[in-house]
């Protein structure tokens, strides 16, 4: 079973996959996190990032594994958890740049499909319902108003509520990141839509286990 979870940044794609997997004992895979951990790896080496390509990019490839624990799949460079390297500014300054590369894409979507070939699996990123897994079951494109994904990403990073001024600058970063993902961004035809502006997380997690098990039922009865 692939439940396909795509979305803009901020949309709370991962913490719900991350929640949903729990709720149905699948295992939950970050798709984003593996080119972010490719941009870690290559940061860590001597070229400027206006010199990668997508050669140099995949020779750090093998370094870079998804790892299982519990309910999900983490990111691993040389075997080593990275969370807190590649959630940091550097990476997420340069990681649109290697998911725009095609080869490096190719190898982040097998990645993917040979992790969920032994589990049943939550998967989060762009294209998950569309170039990656375009037979799964059920596919939920996650949106949000791009004001209430900045003050939710302001409250998690501050512990605090944001001014208007910081959710004003947090929107426009957001706007931004969302123009240079736009191309890899995509909603299947097929998939179910949830605007998560006026839900909490505890209703998104509800509504796409519901989701799940509706599928699952349907698959059993036929
Ligand atoms: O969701 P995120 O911010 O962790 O994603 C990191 C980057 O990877 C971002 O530039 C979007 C890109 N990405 C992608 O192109 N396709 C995916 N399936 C997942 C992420």
């Amino acid at each position: 079973m692939v439940v396909a979870i795509d979305g803009p940044a901020a949309s709370g794609k991962s913490s719900t996959a991350q929640w949903v997997a729990e709720r149905l004992g699948y295992l939950h895979i970050d798709s984003g996190s593996l080119y972010r951990a490719l941009t870690a790896a290559a940061l860590r080496g001597n070229a400027p990032p206006e010199d990668w390509s997508p050669e140099r990019l995949l020779r750090d490839a093998p370094r870079v594994t998804l790892g299982a624990e519990k309910h999900a799949f983490h990111a691993l460079i040389d075997g080593q958890r990275v969370e807190e390297e590649i959630r940091g500014g550097d990476v997420t300054a340069n990681v649109s740049l290697v998911a725009k590369m095609q080869a490096v894409r190719s190898w982040v979507n097998a990645s993917v499909r040979e992790a969920a070939r032994w589990h049943d699996v939550v998967v989060d990123g762009r294209d998950m319902g569309t170039a990656v897994f375009p037979d799964a079951p059920l596919k939920v494109f996650l949106v949000a108003d791009p004001w209430e994904r900045a003050r939710r990403r302001l409250v998690q990073r501050l512990g605090r509520r944001p001014t208007d001024d910081e959710v004003a600058a947090e929107t426009d970063v957001l706007v931004q990141r969302d123009a240079k993902d736009a191309m890899q961004t995509l909603q299947a035809a097929d998939a179910v839509l949830l605007d998560t502006t006026y839900l909490t997380q505890e209703e998104q997690v509800e509504r796409i286990v519901a989701l799940a098990h509706a599928v699952s039922h349907r698959a059993s009865s036929t």
